[in-house]
């Protein structure tokens, strides 16, 4: 993992896209914030609050379909405290997406009142979707606004290139201006993030990364390794490297003279995990953060 140590955060990159979400908050009524059910708060841009204060928001747990179902309702519970709304969603097969216009027009209804007030109850709520690299953004918005959709021209004030869309429900989603960025130089957090690929692999020692998710998995999830790999015995004893060769083995994954192939098996136990073979897993928990 030494090589992750090279990954910094951007600053020079941040301040322009800061400058770019300023610029757009005039423009919207609400933030929906993107992040990867799997990792909560690994997967978000930690300056993000503080630029989009002045506006509600909500978070949308996405790639639910892979996280454990029991940490996701954790993680609702934990920004339900906070006052935040967080909805599980799996933007590649649409499930829970039906409840994210009603629970904007929740978010917004004292917004929506002074606007009926004023005889403007008609005009849609403008909300901007924001998210790391990965999370699913992109996705998210194709499924919203699927066939229906007519792109919202470009608005003055907006940079050219930023896009609106619009949804059912009278609701415009503007894509995030900028790149937001996780909080690379946080080891821990780079490490999560490195396993569900969301830091590309060429940048990082397969063999010594897969030793990490499995140590990590050990914590937790080492039934979903045994079963996965039908390996005979509990591992909870041994070395994470041990138990990679035992991988190995089991998928008959050898070089010359009988001699495991650790690259394959990591490579293999990476691209498993990622695709949620190895079962529905949370990389993190809101009582140990
Ligand atoms: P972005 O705009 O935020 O960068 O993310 P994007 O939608 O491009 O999604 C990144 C990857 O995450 C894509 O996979 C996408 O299919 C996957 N993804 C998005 N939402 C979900 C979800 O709810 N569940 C699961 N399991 N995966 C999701 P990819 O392998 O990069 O592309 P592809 O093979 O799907 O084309």
């Amino acid at each position: 993992m030494s090589q992750m140590q090279n990954i910094q955060w951007y600053p020079g990159h941040m301040t322009k896209t800061r400058r770019q979400i300023e610029g757009c908050l005039k423009l919207i009524d609400a933030v929906a914030e993107i992040v990867d059910a799997r990792l909560p708060l690994s997967s978000r841009n930690p300056d993000l609050p503080k630029m989009t204060n002045s506006k509600p928001r909500l978070i949308l747990l996405n790639k639910c379909d892979i996280a454990d179902k029991k940490a996701t309702d954790m993680w609702v519970d934990y920004f339900k405290k906070q006052g935040i709304i967080a909805l599980p969603i799996d933007a590649k097969n649409s499930t829970g997406m039906n409840s994210f216009v009603p629970a904007v027009r929740e978010l917004l209804k004292e917004k929506l009142k002074k606007l009926n007030e004023k005889g403007m109850g008609n005009r849609p709520l403008r909300v901007m979707v924001c998210g790391i690299p990965n999370v699913g953004k992109s996705s998210f918005i194709n499924k919203l606004v699927g066939n229906t959709k007519a792109k919202v021209e470009d608005r003055p004030g907006v940079t050219r290139g930023n896009q609106w869309f619009t949804v059912k429900g009278k609701i415009e989603l503007l894509d995030t201006p900028g790149v937001l960025w996780p909080k690379f130089d946080d080891q821990q957090v780079a490490q999560k993030l490195a396993f569900t690929g969301a830091i590309k692999d060429n940048v990082l020692d397969v063999e010594s990364l897969c030793c990490k998710l499995i140590e990590f998995l050990v914590q937790d999830y080492s039934e979903n390794i045994i079963s996965r790999y039908k390996l005979e015995d509990s591992i909870d004893d041994l070395q994470p490297y041990e138990i990679l060769e035992l991988i190995a083995k089991k998928r008959g994954m050898l070089i010359s003279k009988g001699e495991v192939d650790y690259e394959r098996a990591a490579i293999m136990f990476i691209d498993e995990f990622r695709a949620g073979k190895l079962g529905k897993i949370t990389l993190e928990l809101p009582e140990r953060c």
